[in-house]
């Protein structure tokens, strides 16, 4: 199935025209309505004043060798900003906010691959373009992905949140290279199953695996994933995700009646196909080191908890 179009670069019908353009004094206003209503637990608010950011839009704050402030232009409508600075090193960072209504149709992947065309183009000592997403930040975790932006680092106790505790975030960069590449807008590059969670949905042959969840991490074609089920626990998956095709190894803990566990060891293919009703499954086939071996599907869950 690799010459299967992928799910996530076709472009569904109401796929929206975006486009960037500079802000202006006039666009303060909205950028603090939309500051307001794109805040989430996992990215704050810039907590800007009106006049305040109308008056440093209008000195020119914002359009300087240094730092840059977009408006994010979705069908002709203002529907969010992205921010860099440090445009006069050689690492510049992006911060971005998307209006809650015209979010999932792929504004905020559009978004940054024009950033990356811009500033590259624009700024010559460029060589880094980066941007930080909180560790539970599913949403940007996925659009840098589809941009072509590598994780780089794991940042530990890097951001407060509202209960005071701090967070990790994940740093993210596209360099010069990847940009002349054409990585940014390369789409097309397979299934990305990051940040999703899958259930059981039917066991085909081999033990029941009652309560499976598995929740993913991808990055390029390198998968893993944890699980567990009501008496599996522990379990890892690591393997290369090829087409639509995973191969897979698998480690965990399971919990026999009586209460023994022993720890199963073992391998196994996965392949990824979209459902009609847009959910994505896996039709696995596994087996392990005693001679065990299954064929299950799971399913996407939808819900992001
Ligand atoms: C993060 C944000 C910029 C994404 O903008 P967007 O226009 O919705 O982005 P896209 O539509 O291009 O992509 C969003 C992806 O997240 C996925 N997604 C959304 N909610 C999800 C969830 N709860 N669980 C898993 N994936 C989710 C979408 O399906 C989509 O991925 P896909 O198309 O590969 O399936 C936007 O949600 C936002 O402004 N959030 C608040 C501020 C923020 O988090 N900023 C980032 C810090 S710099």
């Amino acid at each position: 199935m690799a010459d299967q179009p992928d799910h996530l670069d076709t472009p569904p019908s109401d796929r929206p025209e975006v486009h960037l353009r500079m802000l202006v004094a006039d666009d303060a206003d909205w950028v603090v309505a939309v500051d307001r209503a794109a805040a989430t637990p996992l990215a704050g608010q810039h907590g800007w004043e009106e006049g305040k950011l109308a008056a440093e839009l209008d000195e020119g704050t914002w359009a300087s060798d240094d730092r840059w402030a977009w408006a994010v232009m979705v069908d002709g409508e203002p529907c969010g900003f992205a921010l860099v600075t440090g445009l006069a090193d050689h690492d510049a960072e992006m911060t971005i906010r998307i209006s809650p209504k015209v979010r999932g149709r792929g504004v905020g992947r559009e978004v940054l691959r024009q950033l990356a065309d811009h500033h590259f183009s624009a700024n010559e000592h460029l060589m880094r373009l980066t941007g930080r997403a909180h560790e539970h930040n599913v949403p940007m975790q996925r659009v840098f992905n589809a941009a072509g932006f590598r994780m780089e680092a794991r940042y530990r106790d890097a951001v407060e949140q509202a209960d005071g505790r701090f967070a990790a975030e994940w740093g993210y960069a596209l360099t010069r290279s990847d940009w002349a590449a054409g990585r940014h807008r390369e789409g097309n590059q397979g299934y990305d199953l990051h940040g999703l969670r899958f259930e059981i949905d039917e066991v085909a042959e081999g033990p029941p695996a009652q309560g499976m969840l598995a929740t993913f991490l991808q990055e390029g074609r390198r998968v893993i994933c944890r699980y567990d089920a009501d008496r599996v626990f522990d379990g890892e998956l690591a393997g290369i995700l090829t087409g639509d095709l995973l191969r897979y190894r698998f480690v965990h803990t399971e919990e026999h009646r009586g209460g023994t566990t022993d720890e199963a060891l073992g391998r196994g293919r996965a392949r990824i196909q979209r459902r009609e009703d847009g959910r994505l499954e896996v039709v696995d086939q596994w087996s392990d080191d005693r001679g065990q071996h299954g064929r299950r599907v799971m399913v996407q869950r939808f819900s992001s908890t």
